[in-house]
């Protein structure tokens, strides 16, 4: 029950168990070395069923970094390449880097900068890169609490999506990356919205693996789909970043206290009140469906009031911004359609203010 999918003709990303896909594409790409990225979580969850699946030898060369966004930054890095040096790595050996988006983001741009660039794959551990970050070459760490300010765009070789993993991911992790999945029904699926419109956290951890192939097939179809057409974000790549504008600037200030947001949860804020502005230029309601699934999967959170003009330092960094204006990229429906808005940072204030006060979202 392998999906191949194909972004820009580029590369394959298969979609199913690891041991159909991966042995038969390591047996056909024959790399001169190997080197294994885990953290601490995927080392101990997910490297013995992806040794045993994919055939690898259980001496292959391990590194395992520290789990989290916290450790996304040029530290990380430098002890990564470290590794790259001490296993000699050159430049036709392979890059596995197994975790979920932190680990896809910082190997990729480790393995893409090793030697001007060492050949890398993606094989995806959480429900969040599987549905998105593993997928259409965008790598990069934080850098003085902006995120993914230091990166490059680069294909991986190949992308092994295998949902077995999600097995032992904490139902935090699970919602947060639902949030992408909510993301790209809402921007260009109506298939994949009907399917989720009535779910609930309690579902989420029901699915089972056929579940999950099905929903994740939808979902990875809608990003493929984006990046295929605009591979360097110059036109309508910029919808994916759908909710990430504020949700970017609310998860690098949560970072910085004693409770972070995770990437998923701060993303569906930043989709609310994104919407919200959108709909109140419109002087139109949100419609109440998107904002009950939302508040269903993430439970309201305090925004504290007063960090706007903090939150706007952050989004004035944003990498859509042009000639100093701020840009949100909102979907104008189900088909991959978009509007660019410029928000105004009393907007903003407003919409953090109607989110703190949810009956006001309607
Ligand atoms: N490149 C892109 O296009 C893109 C798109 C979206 C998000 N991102 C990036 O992705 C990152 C978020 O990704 P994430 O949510 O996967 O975060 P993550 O990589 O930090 O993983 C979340 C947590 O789950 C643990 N984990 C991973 N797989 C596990 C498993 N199978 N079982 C148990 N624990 C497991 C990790 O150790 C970590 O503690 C952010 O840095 C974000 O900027 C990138």
């Amino acid at each position: 029950m392998t999906t191949v999918f194909q972004p820009g003709n580029q590369y394959p990303v298969l979609l199913g168990p690891l041991a159909e896909t991966f042995p038969q594409w390591m047996a056909q790409r024959k790399p001169s070395g190997v080197l294994l990225l885990t953290d601490s979580n995927t080392r101990q969850h997910c490297l013995p069923a992806f040794l045993q699946a994919s055939g690898l030898s259980a001496d292959t060369p391990v590194v395992e970094i520290p789990s989290g966004e916290t450790h996304k930054h040029l530290a990380t890095c430098t002890a990564i390449w470290e590794h790259m040096l001490a296993a000699q790595l050159d430049r036709h050996a392979l890059v596995i880097n197994l975790g979920g988006g932190v680990i896809g983001d910082m190997g990729g741009f480790c393995a893409a900068t090793w030697k001007r660039g060492v050949d890398f794959v993606q094989v995806p551990t959480t429900l969040l890169s599987m549905t998105d970050a593993a997928i259409g070459g965008k790598l990069g760490i934080d850098f003085q609490q902006v995120k993914n300010t230091i990166g490059v765009f680069q294909n991986p070789a190949a992308v092994f999506v295998d949902p077995v993993f999600l097995k032992t991911l904490s139902e935090r992790e699970l919602r947060s990356g639902f949030a992408e999945v909510i993301k790209h029904a809402l921007i260009g699926s109506a298939e994949l919205w009907e399917m989720i419109r009535h779910f609930d956290p309690t579902q989420l951890e029901a699915c089972s693996y056929e579940d999950w192939h099905h929903i994740l097939r939808l979902s990875i179809d809608v990003k493929v789909q984006v990046v295929t057409e605009d591979p360097h974000e110059k036109g309508i790549r910029m919808l994916l970043n759908y909710g990430h504008t504020i949700g970017h600037a609310l998860e690098s200030y949560f970072l910085e206290t004693e409770h972070p947001l995770t990437h998923g949860e701060a993303i569906a804020i930043g989709m609310l009140t994104e919407s919200w502005i959108q709909h109140r230029r419109m002087a139109q309601p949100l419609p109440e469906e998107w904002v009950a699934l939302l508040l269903r999967i993430f439970p309201k959170q305090a925004i504290p009031t007063g960090i706007v003009s903090e939150i706007w330092q952050t989004m004035l960094q944003d990498k859509k911004n042009k000639a100093g204006s701020v840009r949100m990229a909102l979907p104008k429906n189900r088909q991959l359609n978009m509007e660019v808005l410029e928000p105004l940072e009393s907007e903003v204030q407003e919409a953090l203010d109607a989110y703190n006060a949810s009956t006001q979202l309607f």
